[in-house]
């Protein structure tokens, strides 16, 4: 994706947490895997991406503005009938588009990495060779992701894509804002973030979440994640996501003239701060449950 400054601070074309967002999310959930995790995601991942979530976590992206993969492009949000900031609700049976959406594809994916999983305690795939099953991990990565940014989970203005604000004196929109100005000005870089190690920014957030330096515990943010209920727990933080556009998102923001200047957009580090912790523990946990919830079927056939 092309790069651009602006103002001083970076922008970028992607229509979903910035591309080197994904990356940073996928590398801190990696620091949840447990090491058997680690290794049969390894066999899953085409070998390019070294067995890495972080470095694969940006692909679905790209894919998405491939005619090929163009197909999938719907499923990175799900555009609520919601008018945030007086009414925020998500109804996933209206709401999910013909051609799905971010929630029904966390299902399907997660449903298809279930296969493959056993497929490599199996023995029958190995080194990344079936790239259904690569794909689908890819897909996991990178929706888990997209699912906890307030404006893939909305409906209000194309999910803020066509909500203009200006930034630092330049005219954006709200979408782009939210995927890439804000948190790029928290962690206070003028470049993009690396898409092949941990960025300091985003290991101090694993250190947070670690220590549970949140205002809740992030336990809490783990009461759906049951691989095997995925509809009901996409849903769920879906539903989550979509109230911040109703408590932060749009609130005042008519009366704004400059949103990274009237502390709109320090207001908002919080929130960047605990959604992407969430959804890299959140991403962690739902692989783990995946690979040792199978172990735990597998070792229950073998005591039969
Ligand atoms: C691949 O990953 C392994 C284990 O994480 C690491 O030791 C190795 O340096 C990596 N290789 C490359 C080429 O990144
Ligand atoms: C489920 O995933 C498969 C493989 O990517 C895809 O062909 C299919 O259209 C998906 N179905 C839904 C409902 O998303
Ligand atoms: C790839 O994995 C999918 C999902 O488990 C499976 O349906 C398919 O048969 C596999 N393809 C090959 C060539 O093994
Ligand atoms: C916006 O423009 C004004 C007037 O040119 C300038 O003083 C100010 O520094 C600019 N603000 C930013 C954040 O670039
Ligand atoms: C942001 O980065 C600049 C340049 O590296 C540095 O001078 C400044 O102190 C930093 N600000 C904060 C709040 O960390
Ligand atoms: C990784 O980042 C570098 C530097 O920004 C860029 O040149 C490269 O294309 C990126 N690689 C991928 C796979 O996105
Ligand atoms: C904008 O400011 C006006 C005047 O102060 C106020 O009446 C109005 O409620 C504000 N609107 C929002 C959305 O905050």
């Amino acid at each position: 994706m092309k790069q651009v400054f602006v103002g001083g601070l970076l922008a970028a074309s992607a229509a979903a947490w910035n591309l080197d967002v994904h990356n940073q999310i996928g590398f801190m959930a990696e620091t949840f895997l447990t090491p058997y995790t680690t290794s049969v995601l390894h066999e899953i991942l085409e070998s390019q991406y070294n067995g890495s979530i972080g470095k694969a976590g940006s692909w679905a992206d790209g894919y998405a503005h491939t005619t090929e993969g163009r197909y999938s492009a719907p499923w990175h949000f799900i555009d609520t009938e919601d008018n945030p900031p007086t009414f925020c609700h998500l109804n996933y049976k209206h709401d999910c588009s013909s051609s799905g959406c971010v929630v029904s594809a966390i299902a399907n994916q997660t449903e298809i990495l279930k296969g493959c999983i056993k497929e490599v305690k199996d023995g029958s795939l190995t080194a990344g060779t079936n790239l259904t099953c690569s794909y689908a991990l890819k897909w996991v990565t990178h929706f888990l992701g997209d699912i906890s940014q307030p404006l893939h989970a909305s409906g209000r203005a194309y999910g803020g894509n066509r909500f203009p604000v200006i930034f630092a004196n330049v005219s954006t929109q709200m979408h782009k804002v939210w995927d890439a100005y804000i948190p790029y000005m928290d962690a206070n870089v003028t470049e993009p973030f690396s898409n092949q190690s941990i960025d300091p920014f985003f290991a101090s957030l694993v250190s947070r979440i670690k220590k549970e330096d949140f205002a809740q515990s992030p336990s809490t943010w783990l009461s759906c994640t049951d691989p095997s209920t995925a509809l009901a727990c996409a849903t769920l933080w879906a539903t989550e996501t979509n109230k911040w556009d109703c408590e932060y998102v749009y609130q005042h923001v008519d009366n704004i003239t400059d949103v990274a200047t009237s502390g709109y957009a320090v207001g908002a580090f919080p929130i960047i701060e605990l959604q992407i912790s969430k959804a890299a523990l959140r991403l962690g946990t739902w692989l783990n449950n995946l690979v040792e919830g199978n172990a735990h079927e597998l070792d229950e056939q073998v005591e039969l």
